[in-house]
């Protein structure tokens, strides 16, 4: 919960300044974009408005030289007029006639007569009046008659003597003026427009002409609060346009360019976009980060509870293992004695009172083999060996823990490393969680052994604190599963949910004691209701598969010759050396390494060593083992010990090594297999002690 509230803490601090920082430069780009725009238009307009001005300009100037001709001086001579008339018509394409009114409004001269023209009417009444009224040029409306070109008259008064005694007009087509929108050339999609005062459109780029149609209120609008600026309206193809026009002093008449909005709008769609696109790509980003931040902290989370976890079983594992070597001494002794008892006494109750002994001492052992096994403490005798080899004895040990309910499947890939382990123990654990797995699963299911190769890497999500090649061994079942609160209690040694009697609590950790004793770990997942899976990583065995070793059962023949005995603890010596006499040893006793090596080198007969490891600080076991290896060579060594890193070691050194507490049979055992090696090695040598 914590941990989420600073990643979302961490995540907004990461993306705060990057949305600011976004938000500000699209702005920017935006802004400078649009401005650009309307700079554009603004020039656009600001051209075409000086060359629409100078060109009624010079319309209006040619006009007022006529007026100014002395044919205009007092009564004016028709035929002069038309002739005058006909040939200013020849040179201006555009006009379409030329009419005289008087300041009054009546027609006087018309050249020629247009179509449908009142006869003495002017036409364009209002700007007629204007000019007489005022004595200056006016540029009358647009006129679109029906079925007529459009056209518009430019009246300029005829003044003599300060007084307006005519007013000569010229009708005239407004394509010069389109032709000048045309000439400037605008980027594709705008357009241009002249619009005269009464808000009526007098030629535009796009076609249809629409000459004399009324422009948008908007527009109007604008146009009334300002000589120059911009306005938004429709085009008559429905495009949303951003206009920019500026009216041209004098006549009232205003030049307009528009853009489509669009165009106008897309800086700010495409700074939109970068920005969009940019944010997204931060967000990816630090989401990306925040991910593996969370995936690191969570890794670092669960090593570290892991190694707490580790260090606490380790801890108690310290305290069992050293309880159970100890007890392992006093077992022993009561078994050892008891077994040595039980041949000598004849009474029948007695005999069952020894054997009640016997089997507390069996449960007793039973019970600290698992505690050194959680200790890791065990004998253990890891070779490597390859599970393929042992596929058939994996699955009967599987089968045979199970009821017919649950449905057994066990992978090994051929292509599957071997391990360095030890067989027995990994039997013991698979054992162990086969028994669990049939515990959880009352009704039946699955239980699933798979073994596939892992390379693992420190820093992987994987629980178990390893680097290097292991084969990882899952057993998973389909049982009721383990709440998530408990998984890291089921190590611990005694820590069952079975009712008393049905389970000691020791099975995982006779699992956790053999994964860490064979430098390999275990991971347990679980969820209640789910099933669970109980992972082994082994560690990886040298590539030629080495069988382990078979132990053959002792036989019951009797053995003879002579044993040296050095054992410091006299109750434990006492009960060995019965044990070798019920075999039919004959036994000479040492309590010390020096004394018996003493007695060795000055000849004492003998046929085997039989040596505690651990014999106080002069010289340990194995020492004596090593110098009697030398001076007698014809002696069988086994070593004894309750450590398991005493037996390691003089396994390492090739001795046959007892795991304290040892019963008879095992002792025979392993003196008669340290006896068929010495003989198998050196026969010559071998023969003639024993024999003797
Ligand atoms: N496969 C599993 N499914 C559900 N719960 C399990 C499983 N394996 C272990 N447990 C739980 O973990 C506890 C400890 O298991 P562990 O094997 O150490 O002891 P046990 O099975 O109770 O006794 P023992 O194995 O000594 O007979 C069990 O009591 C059980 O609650
Ligand atoms: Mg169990």
């Amino acid at each position: 919960m914590k941990l989420n509230r600073q990643l979302v803490l961490l995540f907004l601090a990461a993306l705060l300044p990057l949305v600011v920082l976004s938000a500000v430069l699209g702005a920017g780009a935006l802004r400078q974009g649009q401005r650009a725009m309307v700079s554009d238009a603004q020039d656009r307009v600001s051209d075409l408005a000086a060359g629409v001005g100078r060109e009624l300009d010079a319309q209006v100037q040619v006009l007022q030289t006529v007026t100014q001709s002395p044919m205009m001086d007092g009564k004016i001579d028709e035929a002069r007029y038309d002739q005058m008339a006909e040939r200013l018509l020849r040179s201006r394409p555009l006009w379409r006639a030329l009419t005289l009114s008087d300041p009054q409004g009546q027609r006087l001269m018309d050249y020629p007569l247009l179509p449908g023209a009142v006869p003495r009417k002017v036409i364009d009444k209002a700007s007629q009046s204007e000019a007489a009224r005022t004595g200056r040029p006016v540029i009358g409306q647009i006129l679109s008659p029906p079925r007529l070109r459009p056209a518009f008259v430019i009246f300029a008064p005829v003044v003599r003597d300060g007084r307006v005694v005519y007013v000569l007009d010229a009708v005239m087509e407004p394509g010069a003026l389109r032709n000048l929108l045309l000439s400037n050339r605008l980027p594709s999609g705008w357009r241009a427009g002249v619009i005269d005062r009464s808000f009526r459109i007098v030629t535009r780029t796009i076609p249809p002409d629409a000459a004399g149609s009324p422009i948008d209120p908007d527009a109007r609008a604008a146009m009334v609060r300002s000589p120059a600026g911009f306005y938004r309206a429709m085009g008559w193809d429905k495009t949303p346009l951003v206009v920019a026009y500026r009216i041209l002093p004098g006549s009232g008449w205003s030049v307009h360019v528009a853009m489509p909005r669009a165009m106008y709008e897309a800086p700010f769609r495409r700074a939109l976009w970068l920005v969009g696109l940019g944010a997204a790509t931060s967000l990816m980003i630090v989401i990306l980060f925040m991910w593996l931040l969370a995936r690191e902290l969570r890794i670092r989370h669960k090593e570290a509870a892991a190694q707490e976890e580790g260090r606490r079983l380790e801890g108690l594992g310290r305290i069992t293992g050293g309880v159970a070597h100890d007890f392992n001494n006093l077992l022993m002794i009561i078994q050892g004695s008891a077994e040595l008892l039980k041949r000598r006494v004849g009474d029948e109750r007695a005999g069952a009172l020894v054997d009640a002994i016997l089997a507390a001492g069996q449960r007793g052992q039973t019970l600290t083999r698992q505690l050194l096994a959680f200790g890791r403490r065990s004998s253990h005798q890891p070779v490597s060996f390859r599970l393929q080899d042992r596929i058939e004895a994996l699955e009967t040990l599987l089968k045979q823990s199970v009821p017919a309910e649950v449905a057994v499947g066990l992978e090994v890939p051929p292509t599957a490393w071997p391990i360095h382990a030890d067989p027995d123990a990994l039997e013991m654990a698979l054992l162990n969680l086969a028994v669990n797995a049939r515990d959880a699963m009352p009704d039946g299911g699955q239980l699933k052994v798979a073994a596939s190769n892992a390379v693992l890497l420190r820093g992987r999500d994987d629980g178990t604190g390893l680097r290097g090649e292991f084969v990882a061994l899952s057993v998973a079942d389909t049982g009721v599963g383990i709440p998530q609160d408990r998984l890291l209690q089921v190590f611990e040694p005694f820590y069952t949910t079975k009712p008393p009697g049905k389970g000691t609590g020791l099975g995982l950790s006779q699992v956790y004691g053999f994964a860490n004793q064979s430098n390999g770990a275990v991971t347990i997942r679980s969820r209640s209701g789910e099933g669970t899976t109980v992972t082994l990583y082994l560690p990886r065995g040298t590539t030629a598969a080495v069988q382990a070793p078979r132990t053959r059962p002792a036989d019951a023949q009797r053995e003879c010759g002579r044993v040296v005995l050095v054992e410091d603890n006299p109750d434990v010596a006492e009960v060995t050396q019965a044990m070798l006499s019920a075999l039919g040893y004959t036994v000479s006793r040492f309590s010390d390494a020096s004394t018996a090596l003493e007695a060795l080198e000055a000849g004492e007969v003998a046929d085997v060593l039989v040596s505690d490891i651990a014999l106080g600080p002069a010289m340990s076991g194995l020492e004596l083992a090593q110098r009697v290896q030398e001076s007698r060579p014809d002696l069988s060594i086994v070593l004894m010990t309750g450590y398991s890193e005493a037996l390691a070691s003089g396994v390492s050194h090739g001795f046959p090594v007892l795991a304290k507490p040892f019963g008879q049979v095992q002792v025979a055992e392993i003196i008669r297999r340290a006896r068929e090696a010495r003989s198998d090695a050196a026969p010559s040598e071998a023969t003639a002690p024993i024999a003797g």
